[in-house]
């Protein structure tokens, strides 16, 4: 009998676990020949997911990323994955402006195109800082991400309709930004939740400065993804989390789903400033939903990297 119970027991966590994963699939195979595409950080989890999505329709698919070894190695995988050749490595560290200026002059130096744009990278919350002295979480999630949009918006109106996908986290709604101190660095959990409300401010705000001119803006959150974030924590943690993104977290292959989703379908077009959640939009809490506060980031975000 008691077998029969564990058997039971069992069975029903399998299926329930399978019901509280289940997610939408983007099947839409709308070919992206003669495009190009550059992905912040393709070189792991969701991100390296996204490139093989838009090689296997036919993009041209750059990979920014800040170690070189790893970004090699993932333009391998993700070649052989999507069996396209046209996937290149550029070097990016978004925690120095330095770096994001360099890579966006070799990048508009190189590149005649660009269509998408996927603002993908991001650090979960770490208390550091980067060189330029911004707190590591916003500096590398915002303002990094931020800096690097405005410097290739040129390419983007050239090349329109082309469109921005930046990916950010429903863990938004547990903090407000702090415009005395938005570099806070305190708790690690508040400081990333605070870049990624950052993302969605940035996200509205660029769909409003680029409406009528053929670059559209989205803010997705991808859903909680078995990706290597952990690894920037201590091991004990790791391990604690492997086992919990093994029973609750979807695979990147299905969080990658909606920022391709915002990448490619039509129906996405028509929602630019929208936040999008299992490819749909989604509802925002009203804070998050301020078009005031949207510009007055944006202002303090072009006087932080020095844009103005
Ligand atoms: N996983 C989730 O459950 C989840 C949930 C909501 C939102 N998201 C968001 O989804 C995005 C992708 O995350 P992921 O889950 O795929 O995590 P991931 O596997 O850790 O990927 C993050 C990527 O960002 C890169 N990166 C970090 N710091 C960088 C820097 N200074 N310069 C350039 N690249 C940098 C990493 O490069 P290295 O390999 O060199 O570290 C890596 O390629 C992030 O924006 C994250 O906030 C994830």
């Amino acid at each position: 009998m008691y077998f029969l119970y564990t058997i039971i027991a069992s069975l029903s966590l399998f299926f329930i676990l399978k019901w509280m994963k289940r997610r939408r699939y983007f099947m839409e195979l709308k070919r992206l020949d003669g495009k190009t595409v550059l992905i912040t950080g393709g070189n792991s989890g969701i991100g390296k997911e996204t490139a093989v999505a838009m090689a296997m329709r036919g993009a041209r698919v750059i990979i920014a990323c800040r170690d070189p070894s790893r970004a090699e190695k993932a333009v391998r995988e993700i070649k052989l994955k999507s069996g396209s050749l046209c996937v290149f490595p550029m070097e990016l560290d978004l925690a120095s402006l330095r770096s994001v200026r360099d890579f966006c002059k070799s990048f508009l130096m190189r590149e005649k195109r660009l269509d998408i744009l996927i603002n993908n990278a991001g650090m979960p919350g770490v208390l550091d800082w980067t060189n330029d002295g911004f707190s590591m979480c916003f500096g590398v999630n915002h303002l990094g991400h931020f800096l690097l949009t405005n410097l290739l918006l040129p390419r983007l109106k050239e090349c329109a309709p082309s469109r921005v996908v930046t990916l950010t986290c429903s863990n938004y709604k547990y903090q407000k930004l702090d415009f005395q101190d938005l570099n806070y660095n305190l708790l690690p959990f508040f400081t990333y939740c605070r870049s990624k409300l950052a993302n969605i401010y940035f996200s509205q705000e660029l769909a409003r400065i680029t409406e009528g001119k053929g670059v559209t803006s989205y803010a997705v959150h991808p859903g909680f993804v078995q990706s290597s974030w952990t690894c920037h924590y201590s091991f004990p943690f790791q391990m604690l989390m492997q086992v919990i993104m093994w029973m609750f977290f979807v695979p990147c292959e299905i969080g990658a789903q909606t920022v391709i989703y915002c990448s490619v379908s039509d129906e996405a077009a028509e929602h630019s400033g929208g936040y999008f959640v299992d490819c749909q939009p989604a509802t925002l809490r009203p804070f998050a939903r301020d078009a005031g506060v949207a510009k007055k980031l944006w202002e303090a975000s072009e006087r932080m990297v020095r844009l103005v």
